[in-house]
């Protein structure tokens, strides 16, 4: 599935020690193409550690690995021009 949907946004949080919080209108697909059901949610966790068992959705292992991250907002360099 291919989404070019403008009327798609979200805001994606970086949570510290966390998940991705995901929290919008957003589609979530696998490499297939398929979308996943989210159950209405516009509101979710995608796993950032690794060690979800739910992957790509966060399932709370992070809190017990003591998983460590704290991301603050910086700027990307600029894309470079295409050949
Ligand atoms: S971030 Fe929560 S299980 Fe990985």
């Amino acid at each position: 599935m291919q989404v070019d949907n403008p009327e798609i946004k979200c805001e994606i949080l970086p949570k510290d020690k966390g998940p991705l919080k995901l929290k919008g209108n957003f589609v979530i697909t696998d490499m297939d193409g398929n979308l996943f059901d989210l159950g209405g949610r516009t509101e979710i966790s995608l796993c950032r550690c690794g060690q979800s068992e739910k992957k790509p959705f966060c399932d709370g292992q992070h809190k017990k690995l003591g998983f460590q991250s704290t991301v603050r907002a910086f700027a990307l360099s600029p894309i470079p021009p295409k050949e």
